[in-house]
């Protein structure tokens, strides 16, 4: 029975492996997750069959998480991905914790040799640690991503030593963890290690500015995978600790990517500054200027006589669900000869690839939806720009004002066509909370009102 389950987990690590393969395409990312689930099912199977006793307990725990997981799969808007991540992300730093105390109150424990035992009792206490970093880091994230914590970055004076004092205090707590081995100094040292690594990973997120945020989420990812993997090593699970791993390093490239592509330092995000001490507002407190406005009519007017056609969506084409307005649209335009592409930015919206899925929904044709470096170049030769619900990802601060939040990052350089016109409801900044030159630019028209509502009047216009 062992060998078969040991062939269940290898089979089910390799259907993990082609599913992260499957997801890294829009093209396979079907297949992708029909990997992912059918490795699941094996390993929740198997993972059973290993089980001895208590087998009841086990189903009335799946049906209810099975209950919850559906009802919040059907109900969760896309836009509110990135929040059920977050939350989800923070059960796995729990049941790592809740692992871990349940292994060190294990009994079965002192029958390991002294190193053995040693081992296992540092795998306890890594384990909890960064169980407990993840839980309450993913408890906050959550919290800033549905706008119940403010975005703005927390800042207690000499931050980063507050941090340097609790990896230093929680290193001491592991050896005398490690030396006592039992009893009431060892469960102190490890209740005091639990609480200092909550409020630690509640003041890592917490210090982290609203346009950094994309990196969080996947930092969080990673460290949710290396929880999982703790929890494999105590339980003696090599399917957790493969997929744990799997996790950890495909979530720690995902931020390393997310840090390249908003020309971040992954240290600096994680310790929580860049650009993001609270006192740099950037220019958006000066005035600037003044804004142009396009009524429907003129913008279809102005679609029509352009040659080609850049449309740059973000986070307001999600919530306004425009996005099969914007497939219409397309198909009209393209249909009275006039090139039409998109221009994705790697982190508009709220969730890695966000544009993409929601494109592809509405069935846009993969070959006319570019990333930034494949468009950037192009906008000097564009006649017309349509900015439909993004901000943080267009604005020319990024470029033009070093004292901007989100100074140095990337962003699609829109203002360089001939005409852009910006769709959204009000003159309101985005995520990063940070106001947007682009808006008051010579070449710049303001189309407002719901992005759904807008591109449906222009298509009726055209
Ligand atoms: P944002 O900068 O957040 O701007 C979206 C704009 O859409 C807002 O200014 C809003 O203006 C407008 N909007 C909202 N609802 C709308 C509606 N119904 N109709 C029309 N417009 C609407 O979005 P972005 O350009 O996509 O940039 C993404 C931001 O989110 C970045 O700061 C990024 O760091 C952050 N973020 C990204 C991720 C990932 S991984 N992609 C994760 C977390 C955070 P009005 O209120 O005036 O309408």
């Amino acid at each position: 029975m062992n060998g078969i389950i040991q062939a269940a987990y290898v089979i089910a690590a390799l259907l993990f492996i082609f599913s992260l393969r499957g997801l890294s395409n829009q093209e396979s990312a079907k297949s992708g997750n029909i990997y992912g689930m059918i490795g699941m099912a094996i390993a929740l199977i198997a993972a059973i069959a290993s089980i001895k006793g208590g087998l009841h307990w086990i189903i009335i725990a799946m049906i209810i998480g099975a209950a919850i997981g559906l009802y919040l799969a059907k109900k969760v808007e896309m836009t509110q991905m990135p929040e059920l991540v977050a939350l989800l992300h923070s059960f796995v730093g729990m049941a790592a914790v809740l692992v871990g105390f349940n292994s060190f109150l294990d009994s079965k424990m002192f029958l390991f040799s002294s190193n053995e035992l040693t081992v296992h009792l540092v795998e306890i206490f890594v384990g909890i640690f960064i169980g407990a970093v993840t839980f309450s880091g993913s408890i906050v994230a959550f919290g800033k991503l549905n706008g119940r914590i403010s975005s703005k970055p927390l800042s207690i004076p000499h931050k980063h030593y507050w941090n340097l004092v609790a990896i230093a205090v929680s290193v001491i707590l592991m050896f005398t963890f490690v030396n006592v081995q039992s009893g009431a100094g060892a469960t102190i040292s490890l209740l005091a290690m639990t609480i200092i690594a909550l409020v630690f990973g509640f003041h890592l997120v917490a210090s982290i500015g609203g346009a950094d945020m994309p990196v969080v989420i996947s930092m969080l990812n990673s460290y949710s995978g290396w929880a999982a993997a703790a929890a494999g090593f105590m339980l003696g699970n090599d399917l957790l600790i493969v997929t744990g791993a799997l996790v950890g390093s495909s979530g720690a490239i995902l931020s390393y990517i997310m840090c390249k592509a908003m020309n971040r330092s992954f240290i600096s995000v994680i310790a929580g500054g860049f650009g993001s001490d609270g006192s740099t507002t950037g220019s958006s407190d000066q005035e600037q200027g003044e804004y142009r406005e396009m009524q429907p009519a003129e913008v279809a007017q102005t679609l029509k006589e352009a040659r080609s056609v850049i449309i740059v969506p973000g986070y307001g084409m999600a919530v306004a669900q425009a996005q099969g307005a914007v497939s219409n649209i397309t198909e009209k335009l393209r249909a009275m000869d006039i090139e039409v592409r998109f221009g994705i930015h790697p982190v508009a919206g709220r969730l890695p690839g966000h544009m993409n899925v929601l494109l592809a929904e509405a069935k846009v044709p993969y070959d006319i939806v570019l990333e930034m470096d494949e468009i950037n170049d192009d906008f000097p030769d564009t006649d017309v720009v349509w900015v439909i619900g993004a901000n943080d990802t267009v604005n020319p601060a990024a470029e033009e004002d070093p004292s901007s939040p989100i100074a140095g990052m990337p962003v699609l350089e829109v203002w360089k066509a001939k005409t852009v016109i910006i769709s959204k409801r009000s003159m309101n900044t985005g995520y990063a909370g940070v106001q947007n030159p682009l808006f008051f630019k010579e070449n710049s028209y303001m189309l407002f009102g719901d992005a759904k509502d807008s591109v449906e009047k222009v298509l009726q216009n055209l």
